[in-house]
């Protein structure tokens, strides 16, 4: 028994805060120590992200001096308008629809409805305006900057400025066997036999997915 009291003593005195309080800092505290009152410092100028490469203000918030940008800050490509299409269907579709006319299921449900995409004051709206609505979220939408990284935002920005294209593009842009099914279906004859005309895909004679 007594060894048992002693080996209390020394296992229980050895419980302290003292470790667990140290003497340190934590992201964003403040701190006397440095002039600007913060114990961040500032990135060197020319850092390099490892993941990333170069770090652009532009490429991270959707502006630079003169405001939100009207360019894309990465190249366009087909894989980036496809990307940006998965990703607008997963998570802006649910409210703003396939087509972006702002009656997805969950407004028809209730939820408030935005505005079209093809509005004109968001047809005329920069491209990183819709960059910055998916970060910062907009009124009674939430920021989507946790689940939607960068690169996919703009990836989303750029498939929007299609889908705005897509309602009102004219039928000269559109692939050849396309405009000749179109042309077919006009004039209607789409005939053939039933098998032919029912394997026309009905997103061909309108002119695109979805
Ligand atoms: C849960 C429903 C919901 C989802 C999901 C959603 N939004 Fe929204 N969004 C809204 C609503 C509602 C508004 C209007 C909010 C208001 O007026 O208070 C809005 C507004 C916007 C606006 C601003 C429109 C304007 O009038 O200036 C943009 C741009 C936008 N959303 C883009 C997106 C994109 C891109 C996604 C996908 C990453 C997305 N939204 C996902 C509901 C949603």
């Amino acid at each position: 028994m007594r060894y048992l009291l002693l080996a209390a003593l020394l296992v229980l005195t050895g419980c302290g805060r003292n470790m667990y309080d140290q003497a340190k800092f934590y992201p964003d505290d403040a701190s006397p120590f440095f002039e600007d009152g913060t114990i961040n410092r500032p990135l060197l100028e020319g850092t390099v992200s490892r993941s990333r490469g170069e770090v652009s203000d532009v490429f991270f918030t959707g502006q630079a001096e003169g405001g939100l940008v009207t360019e894309l800050p990465l190249d366009l490509s087909e894989a980036v308008l496809r990307r940006g299409q998965e990703r607008y269907n997963i998570y802006c579709s649910p409210c703003h629809n396939y087509s972006g006319n702002g009656q997805g299921m969950i407004v028809q449900k209730g939820f408030v409805q935005p505005t079209s995409f093809h509005d004109p004051r968001l047809k005329a709206a920069p491209v990183g305006y819709f960059f910055q609505v998916i970060t910062n979220g907009f009124g009674r939408m939430y920021s989507y900057a946790s689940r939607v990284p960068p690169e996919d935002r703009w990836a989303i920005a750029a498939y929007i400025r299609t889908l705005q294209y897509s309602q009102a593009a004219p039928v000269a842009d559109l692939p050849e066997d396309v405009q000749e099914r179109l042309e077919r279906a006009r004039r209607g004859t789409i005939t053939g036999t039933a098998a032919e005309t029912a394997a026309t895909p009905v997103t061909a004679i309108q002119g695109g997915t979805p």
